[in-house]
């Protein structure tokens, strides 16, 4: 039997989740993605282009384009139902464009000074994807990568593992998000993406930072080239 890779988790947590997603982020995370997103915000330095890896129904695109107004900004992401909610979002917004792409295999025609994602890296092969955002990436350009990761405080995973019991039994009620509402914590638990990016991003001769967000619940890890 094929074990199952997170690559093959992506159709099954987003292929029916698009219209209520910016709901259940919020809500699942008690607003924590509100507060992570800032900090994500904070991190990305003055740019002409900014990359959104991922950016699902474009809750980061639209924060980006506030905060950077005169920047040329493309999202992309491989479902097809959270790259129209984005569109619709940003409408209004004209340096901004989507592209239907995976972010492992980007072929895009321009390079950014700043490349961003929030819940990308354990769904992705660390070598592909930092491959591909080397490749994309300007002199002096800054990766930013976002995702959960476990707590390390006893008391804290404790009540993290309790949660995700409770988020699993609702799941029988949101049939739409059950299998995220399963699955998910088995992902966080058994991913590397922190190491394993961070190795990845040294061995292209970035520097490395982490910055660990609510008690570890998700980190940020920023890479910055070195010319
Ligand atoms: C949880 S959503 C996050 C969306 C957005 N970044 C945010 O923070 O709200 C994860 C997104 O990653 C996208 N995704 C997963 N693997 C991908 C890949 N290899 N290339 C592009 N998008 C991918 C999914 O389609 C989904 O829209």
């Amino acid at each position: 039997m094929k074990i199952e890779s997170p690559k093959d988790l992506v159709p099954k947590f987003f292929d029916k989740t698009a219209q209520t997603y910016d709901i259940v982020v919020n809500l699942t995370t008690f607003g924590k993605d509100k507060y992570w997103k800032k900090e994500i915000l904070k991190k990305i330095p003055p740019s002409e282009t900014i990359l959104d890896l991922a950016c699902g129904t474009g809750i980061l695109t639209l924060q980006i384009a506030e905060q950077f107004p005169n920047a040329q900004i493309i999202g992309i992401d491989v479902t097809e139902s959270y790259l129209n909610i984005a569109k619709k979002k940003l409408k209004s917004h004209h340096k901004i464009s989507f592209l239907k792409q995976d972010a492992e295999k980007l072929d895009l025609t321009q390079k950014f000074d700043c490349i961003v994602s929030s819940y990308i890296p354990k769904y992705c092969n660390s070598i592909d994807l930092i491959t591909s955002c080397i490749n994309h990436l300007k002199p002096h350009g800054k990766i930013i990568l976002h995702d959960f990761t476990c707590p390390e405080n006893k008391i804290v995973l404790a009540l993290w593992n309790i949660y995700f019991v409770i988020l699993n039994i609702i799941g029988y009620f949101v049939p739409n998000w059950r299998n995220v509402f399963v699955n998910l914590p088995k992902l966080i638990r058994t991913t590397r993406w922190l190491d394993d990016y961070e190795e990845n991003i040294k061995k292209q001769g970035l520097q490395t930072e982490r910055q660990s967000l609510t008690w570890n619940c998700s980190t940020i890890l920023t890479g910055i080239k070195k010319v």
